[in-house]
């Protein structure tokens, strides 16, 4: 079978877990990459071969690429997927897919009319254990749903923070597409946010966004860029969810490895994420076999969850009802 041949839009941090992902053989070929930054492009090519493109619209026009990862800045995303769909690509979108859920219902549209894959780079629940945790919840093996958890705590620094903005937008998206996956929509969300951090930031370091789902059951999603946690047990990403008959936890710190080439590299669940996620996409989404596990519409819909959270942060923490249409 000839394996989808994919170019890179985006050399950046996230461009070297792909990167990691192609070396191991995600069930893709690697056609090559364009960064306004040519050198970072060619460090790529170096290790993975293919071409440095001189320009997003080159990559675009190679007959011999099939798809695209979409790893740009976040202001570049809408547009770059747009014009890749445009030209009859294959994507995937890093997260945030798009800043407005206008923009990921015109993605759909477009997708859908170029009759190409789009999907989200929504590579948390890409882990095996939260796979399991769905289908043990799925299957009623864990009761009835009682409260669910997502806790991310990983320090950023004011430098690296600034690179991505404030961690609701930024991070919490990986919480609500997760909760999604896992348990389904929630009613509504009351959230809070905090500035304190060692350095100083713009944007907010820490959310807690309180869901309430449509049985009752309580999703607590938390985010931290603020502070290291020097305990005897540190949290990094941590799932849980307790049901009546059962329960399940998963934690990134099931699998650590000395690496310090870069944010979370020795986070064994988060490297593989991208690999299982970057398979997926070339070996099931692109072939028709398998659709995402994680679609546009739940990139629209996670987004929708944002929303309400900052709605609800700007009325003083009271809950507001999630809008998805
Ligand atoms: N899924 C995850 O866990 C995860 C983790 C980190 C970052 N991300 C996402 O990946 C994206 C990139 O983040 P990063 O950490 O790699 O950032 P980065 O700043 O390290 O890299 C961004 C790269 O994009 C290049 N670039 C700038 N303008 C461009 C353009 N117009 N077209 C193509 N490339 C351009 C820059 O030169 C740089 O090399 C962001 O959207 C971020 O939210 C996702």
């Amino acid at each position: 079978m000839t394996l989808p041949r994919i170019a890179l839009i985006g050399a950046g941090i996230v461009a070297e877990l792909y990167a990691k992902a192609f070396e191991r053989g995600a069930g893709a070929s690697f056609a090559g990459v364009f960064d306004p930054d040519p050198e970072r492009a060619q460090a790529f090519t170096a290790r993975l071969g293919g071409k440095v493109y001189g320009g997003r619209d080159d990559v675009l026009a190679d007959p011999a690429v099939d798809a695209v990862l979409v790893l740009s800045p976040n202001h570049c995303h809408f547009d770059d997927a747009c014009a890749a769909l445009a030209s009859g690509k294959h994507v995937l979108v890093e997260k945030p897919v798009a800043a407005s859920i206008a923009e990921i219902a015109a993605l759909e549209r477009a997708a859908a009319a170029a009759g190409r894959v789009c999907m989200p780079a929504h590579n948390y629940i890409y882990m095996d254990s939260v796979i399991r945790m769905k289908r043990l919840l799925a299957e009623g093996r864990l009761g009835k749903l009682a409260s669910l958890w997502i806790l991310y705590n990983i320090f950023h620094s004011a430098e690296l923070a600034k690179r991505y903005g404030g961690v609701l937008r930024e991070v919490a998206v990986h919480h609500a597409y997760s909760l999604l996956f896992l348990a389904g929509r929630p009613v509504s969300v009351a959230a809070q946010q905090s500035h304190v951090h060692a350095g100083t930031l713009e944007t907010e370091s820490q959310v807690m966004l309180t869901c309430t789902m449509p049985g009752g059951a309580l999703a607590n999603l938390w985010v931290s860029f603020a502070a290291s946690d020097h305990t005897a047990d540190p949290w990094t990403v941590l799932y849980k969810v307790l049901g009546t008959k059962g329960g399940a936890s998963f934690s990134w710190n099931d699998a650590l490895v000395e690496d310090d080439g870069g944010p979370a590299w020795g986070i064994t669940n988060y490297v593989d994420s991208f690999h299982t996620e970057l398979s997926h996409f070339a070996t099931q989404a692109i072939p028709g076999i398998a659709p995402p596990l994680s679609t546009l519409r739940d990139a629209r819909e996670a987004l929708a969850i944002i929303e309400a959270a900052e709605r609800s942060i700007r009325h003083g923490g009271a809950a507001q009802h999630v809008i998805y249409d």
